[in-house]
């Protein structure tokens, strides 16, 4: 039924399947795809993606997990973080650490923000270019993030290693050996099944270790240090929660920035629109959210037998949610092919659909995003593309590894 595998991680390489994707989506009902030893029900127009997001009681985060493969009881518990949970278990975690990220305390991180984009860009254009990934995108997230965990700025190059291997973790070629960076543990018990994972793990205990002698005003502090109400993480539930954030806040966001720079570099009369009127400055953050689309898909499980758009779903079904789709089809986008800063409304998903596991970061990516437009806008860095884009071969994330740019006319 399937004549393009939307699972292939290979596939990737060449961008999103729109294509596919179209047509599944004109398909009544949903697609059933095959996967390694079972399937799952593929879940492509936008209205079914927020219906999944919306009703967690019968569209699971914790039976299985939000990925594609199915996982032993034992690599279950190991890697579950917050993601991979149901209420109220979820609530808990969510309540414990929604609090530093909140727009309002976004907000404080604005002019640490600015002062890393400044800098990074304008090392770009002294240098006349290079490599946008590793100039630019990349080390802006994490910096970021390191400074609201309150990890050393200097660890940023070697988080940024770890994030990368767990990026191959999504797809069928790992570069790490078992043992690398001294890891012992089993492989199906990390994240990502990556040996990477291990390194952040220890890497996140040193961190909880010193924040718990020297407290101070950072995002670590918080994780390990016990609220006023008494709740408190385990030492499991902070060690993933530590390996999410630096994964989420950093890949994530990398790849918004750089699919935003090679949008604006392939259409750059969208370029000069937003130089000329920065009131397009907020429109144009979530047309490059929803052009990135950085998470390509979630997972979910059904709790129950149910129906979604007319298909009958058997409880313990897996569900999953291609916001690449969701996020091009046209019953909800004019034009979807087509990348306009400027769209009045732009409900997309690239942060999910709704619902309770809605993006804790979302604001923070958001405001990384509007403040490395706005400074870019301000000196007029217009963009050229000058190298092919090197996509990783992953269906979950929709990373460059690396794309050349050089500034024009600045
Ligand atoms: C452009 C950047 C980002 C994108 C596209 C993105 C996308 C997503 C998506 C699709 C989900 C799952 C939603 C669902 O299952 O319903 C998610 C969850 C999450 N994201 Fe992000 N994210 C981004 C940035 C960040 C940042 C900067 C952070 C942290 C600092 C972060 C932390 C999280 C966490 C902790 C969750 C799990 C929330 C929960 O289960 O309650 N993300 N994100």
């Amino acid at each position: 039924m399937n004549t393009v595998d939307v699972t292939s991680p290979h596939l990737y390489r060449q961008g999103i399947p729109h294509e596919r994707f179209s047509a599944m989506r004109a398909t009544p009902g949903l697609t059933w795809h095959p996967y390694e030893s079972g399937g799952f029900w593929a879940v492509t127009r936008h209205a079914d993606v927020r219906q999944v997001s919306t009703t967690p009681e019968i569209f699971s985060s914790a039976i299985g997990h939000t990925n594609l493969w199915d996982l032993e009881a034992d690599a279950l518990e190991a890697r579950r973080s917050i993601i991979d949970t149901d209420a109220p278990e979820h609530t808990r975690l969510r309540r414990i650490v929604s609090r530093a990220f909140t727009p309002r305390n976004v907000r404080r991180w604005e002019q640490t923000t600015r002062d890393i984009v400044v800098e990074l860009v304008e090392e770009f254009v002294a240098q006349g270019g290079g490599d946008w990934v590793e100039l630019v995108a990349a080390p802006l997230p994490i910096r970021v993030i390191l400074s609201i965990l309150g990890v050393p700025i200097e660890d940023a190059h070697f988080l940024v290693e770890l994030s990368s291997h767990l990026v191959e973790g999504t797809g069928d070629q790992p570069s790490l050996a078992a043992d690398a960076y001294g890891n012992t543990t089993p492989l199906h018990l990390l994240p990502f099944g990556s040996p990477a994972s291990h390194a952040l793990f220890e890497y996140g205990e040193r961190m909880a270790q010193l924040r718990r002698s020297e407290p101070s005003d950072d995002l670590v502090t918080t994780l390990v240090r016990a609220e006023d109400d008494g709740e408190q993480l385990s030492a499991a539930e902070y060690r993933n929660f530590f390996h999410l954030l630096v994964f989420a806040g950093n890949e994530t966001t990398r790849t918004a920035l750089t699919h935003g720079a090679m949008a604006f570099a392939a259409h750059p009369e969208q370029w000069d629109r937003l130089v000329a009127d920065s009131d397009h400055l907020d429109t144009a953050v979530e047309e490059v959210l929803r052009w990135a689309t950085p998470v390509l898909h979630m997972r979910r499980t059904a709790t129950q037998d149910t129906e979604l758009a007319g298909t009958p779903i058997a409880a313990g079904e897996k569900v999953v949610m291609w916001y690449a789709s969701a996020n091009r089809d046209p019953e909800v986008f004019d034009d979807p092919l087509a990348f306009d800063i400027a769209r009045p409304d732009n409900p997309h998903v690239a942060f999910g659909g709704g619902g309770p596991h809605f993006c804790l970061g979302a604001s923070l990516a958001r405001m990384e995003i509007g403040v490395l437009l706005e400074e870019m806008a301000k000196r007029n860095l217009r963009l050229e593309q000058t190298g092919v884009a090197e996509r990783a071969p992953s269906n979950f994330v929709h990373s460059v590894l690396s794309v050349h740019m050089s500034p024009v006319g600045s």
